[in-house]
This record gives structure tokens, C-alpha cells and sequence, in this order.
């Protein structure tokens, strides 16, 4: 052993003393077995954890310069929407971390619902899984909050518009819901101090409880290991080392093939962010380009792209319900369409995990809801008119019942007999 070596075996041997390094290392990288039938939808999650550092680092370049102040400086602009304005023109390489910033949050929403159709796909969310499921939609909801916080700091009129629309929204409650929205507000409008707490929450609350689930997530992934495209247990086969027979080491088969993801994610990226950072008023909506103005309501206000499909949901209610306007009732749905995703696991009766070995009778639904799920992001971009309120409806009905009737469907369908051993398709 050269000199060399021999310091750093000794640096590591000191540091394993007192920190399981190597032993970390094994467990999850080098000693990891994983399936060795990974395909193009497992990017996604190691996507997901690359979008997340992308966020965390230009935010905390963007927070060096940013100020959240509502007061009208000396040329009657907002502060804050002034201090984005000095940003992208002034600030050396500042309209390259912002774009990276707002063209991440849209990535960040595209990699998680792949992520998310993934786990419908093969099953990922069945015994033992659980937990996984459960902190990913923990994950989803701390993902939509930090995004609809960031989302009122530029002091854009879509950011004060669509802040005072969500916040209004739990006025509609019963009893407490005005109060309510008064106590999120801060104030009997938008305002100043609304822009702080956002802030506050933006940068440094909803993050830190993002990371914390991140690890949760990947804690409770390697201890009950990796689901497949086959959807079988690959633990069930071990050799006599005790390694399963179709497992291979995550370090260094797949953290090399998720290189080849995460390049080709960051050149579909770099063109979004070089040639189309607003796209087409999908990521950078057209009206945010205005300072916020309380004296003026923007003709059409709609939620950006992500979060569409649930807009859509809430505009579909429109009756009342047990003496209670349908604005309440919209709400309702607006919250359960999300949350019922995370009921996922107990709502699949299906005796086999992966699409491959379904029958028609999952596919059919699954189908469906896809579609109603685009069709609603759709309309959710468009101002409301009878004959789209109607479309809404029923996409809104399929997609409730695409889970609800889950139990039901997927334990009458006609399923394949699932392999012994993964299959290399
Ligand atoms: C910041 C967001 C997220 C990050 C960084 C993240 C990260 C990861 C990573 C690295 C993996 C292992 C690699 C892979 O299977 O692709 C994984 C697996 C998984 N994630 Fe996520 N995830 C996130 C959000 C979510 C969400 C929102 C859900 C669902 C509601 C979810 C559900 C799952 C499931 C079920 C698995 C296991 C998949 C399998 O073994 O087939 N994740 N996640």
C-alpha cells in the first residue's frame, strides 16, 4: 500500500470510529440490492432529489438579493417586485438563477407526478410500501404549499391575485373561516404582512420539513427495498450469501445509469431555460409581469399549470349542499382529490402489483383517470363557461371514482399469474 493509501485507510478507519461512515456507504449505495429491472420510470425519484438541490441552491442565491417589502419605492414600484426586476437585469447572472428558479419549480411538479404515475404503474405503493406512499404525499402537499408561497413573492399581480383567491377559500368554512383566512393573511387584505410570513414559510419552514421527509422517505425505501416493473418481491430469491438472485449493487450499476437521466434531464432543461423560460405564460404567467395593484383584479385569474387540475375540481361544485354554499363544497373536493391519493394502498384489492399483470378492468380506470386528470389541468387554464363546468363535472366524478371504486374493480379484475423472477423487458 503506497503512503498515500495508507493516510487515507487511517483517516477513514478514524472517522468510522466515530461516525458509521463505511457502513452507511454499504447499506445504502454499495450493499444496496436493488432489482436489476429498473426501467425509464425510476429516473424519476433520483430526478426528483436533483430538482430538489437545484431549488435549494438558486434559492439561496435569490434570497441574497430579494426583499420582501410591500412598500412602493421612490418610483411608486413595490419593493419586492422591484427587487426581482434588479435580479434579472442587474444582479451578474441573476435572470439565470431566477429562471433556474421558477423553471425548476415547474420541473420539480413534472418529475413528481412521473414519479407519482410510476408508483400507480407497478404498485410501489402496496404492503410493505406503505409508509413510502404516505411520506411521498406528505412530500406532495409540502411541495404544493412551498410552491403556492414562493409563487406571492415576486409582488406580481397573478402572485397577489391568486394568494388573496386560496386565501379567501377558507373563509368559506363554517363558523371559524373567516377568521381563519384573517389569522393566514395577517391582515384584512394581501399585504406586507402576508409577504413576510410567506417568506418566512418559503425559505426556510416548508424546506426544512421537505428535507426532513425526503430522508424519511429513503429511510423507509431501503428498509423494505426497492419495488419493480414486475412488481415481485426480489427479497423472496436470495442466493446463499443471502443476496437476492436479481438484485444487483445500487453503487455502481445504478448511480451510473441515473447519470445518463440526469443528463439528458438537464438538456431538456437548459432549452426550457435558455430559448423558453416563461413558456409560452405556462411557468411565468403574462399578468405577473405587473406589479401587485389591490385597485386592479386581473380579468382571468388561474393557478399555474400544476395545480390546475385541483382548480378545476373546486370550479366543478357548484351546488349547494345541507344549507351550505357550494364554495364550501368545493373546497371539500378540492382537498379530498388530493388527499385520497395517499389512501392508495388500502384501496387496491388487486392480487397483483404491477400494470404487466393487471387486468382490463384496471387499465380501463387507470386510463380514464389519466385523461379526466388532463382534461381538468386543462380547463383549470381556461375562465369557466357552462358547456367546460359540465366537462368538468363529469372528469371530476371519473377521477373520485377512479378511486373510490378501486376496491370494487380491482379485485373482480382478471389478472395474469405474476413471474417467479423479474423479467428483462
Ligand atoms: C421531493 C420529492 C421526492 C423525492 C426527492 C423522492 C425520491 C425518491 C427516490 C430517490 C426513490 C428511489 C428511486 C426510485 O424508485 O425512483 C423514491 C422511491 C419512491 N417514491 Fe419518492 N420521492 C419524492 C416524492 C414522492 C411522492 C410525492 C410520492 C408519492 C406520493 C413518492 C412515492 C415513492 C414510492 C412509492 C417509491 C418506491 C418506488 C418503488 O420502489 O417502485 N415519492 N423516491
Amino acid at each position: 500500500m503506497s503512503k498515500m493509501n495508507a493516510i487515507l485507510q487511517g483517516t477513514l478507519n478514524w472517522v468510522d470510529e466515530r461516525f458509521p461512515l463505511t457502513s452507511l456507504w454499504k447499506e445504502h449505495l454499495a450493499e444496496y440490492y436493488a432489482p436489476k429491472n429498473f426501467n425509464f420510470w425510476y429516473f424519476f425519484g433520483s430526478l426528483a432529489m436533483l430538482v430538489l438541490v437545484i431549488q435549494i441552491v438558486t434559492g439561496i442565491v435569490l434570497t441574497m438579493h430579494f426583499k420582501p417589502d410591500a412598500s412602493l419605492n421612490a418610483s411608486g414600484v413595490p419593493v419586492a417586485f422591484a427587487s426581482v426586476e434588479y435580479i434579472m437585469r442587474d444582479v451578474p447572472w441573476g435572470w439565470l438563477i431566477r429562471y433556474m428558479h421558477s423553471t425548476g419549480a415547474s420541473a420539480f411538479f413534472f418529475v413528481v407526478y412521473m414519479h407519482m404515475f410510476r408508483g400507480m404503474l407497478y404498485g410501489s405503493y402496496r404492503k410493505p410500501r406503505e409508509l413510502i406512499w404516505i411520506f411521498g404525499m406528505i412530500i406532495f402537499l409540502a411541495l404544493m404549499a412551498e410552491a403556492f408561497f414562493g409563487y406571492l413573492l415576486p409582488w406580481g399581480q397573478m402572485s397577489y391575485w391568486g394568494a388573496q383567491v386560496i386565501v379567501n377559500l377558507f373563509s368559506a368554512i363554517p363558523l371559524i373561516g373567516p377568521d381563519l383566512s384573517l389569522w393566514l393573511r395577517g391582515d384584512f387584505v394581501v399585504g406586507d404582512a402576508t409577504l413576510n410570513r410567506f417568506f418566512a414559510f418559503h425559505v426556510i419552514a416548508v424546506p426544512m420539513v421537505l428535507l426532513g421527509l425526503v430522508a424519511a422517505h429513503i429511510i423507509a425505501l431501503h428498509e423494505v427495498g426497492s419495488n419493480n416493473p414486475d412488481g415481485i418481491e426480489i427479497k423472496k430469491k436470495k442466493d446463499a450469501n443471502g443476496i437476492p438472485l436479481d438484485g444487483i449493487p445500487f453503487h455502481p450499476y445504478y448511480s451510473v445509469k441515473d447519470i445518463v437521466g440526469v443528463v439528458v434531464f438537464l438538456m431538456v432543461f437548459s432549452v426550457i431555460l435558455f430559448f423558453m423560460p416563461e413558456f409560452g405564460g405556462y411557468f411565468l404567467e403574462y399578468n405577473n409581469f405587473f406589479p401587485a395593484d389591490p385597485l386592479v383584479t386581473p380579468p382571468h385569474i388561474a393557478p399555474v399549470w400544476y395545480f390546475t387540475p385541483y382548480y378545476s375540481i373546486l370550479r366543478a361544485v357548484t351546488y349547494p349542499l345541507f344549507g351550505i354554499d357550494a364554495k364550501f363544497w368545493g373546497v371539500v373536493a378540492m382537498g379530498a382529490s388530493t388527499l385520497i391519493i395517499a389512501l392508495l394502498p388500502w384501496l387496491d384489492r388487486s392480487p397483483v402489483k404491477s400494470i404487466r399483470y393487471r387486468g382490463p378492468l384496471y387499465k380501463g380506470f387507470l386510463t380514464a383517470f389519466i385523461i379526466s386528470f388532463l382534461i381538468l389541468g386543462y380547463l383549470g387554464m381556461l375562465g369557466p363557461t357552462p358547456i367546460r363546468t359540465i366537462v368538468a363535472q363529469i372528469c371530476s366524478v371519473i377521477y373520485f371514482a377512479f378511486f373510490l371504486l378501486m376496491p370494487i374493480y380491482s379485485s373482480l379484475d382478471k389478472c395474469q399469474p405474476e413471474p417467479d423472477r423479474v423479467t428483462s423487458k
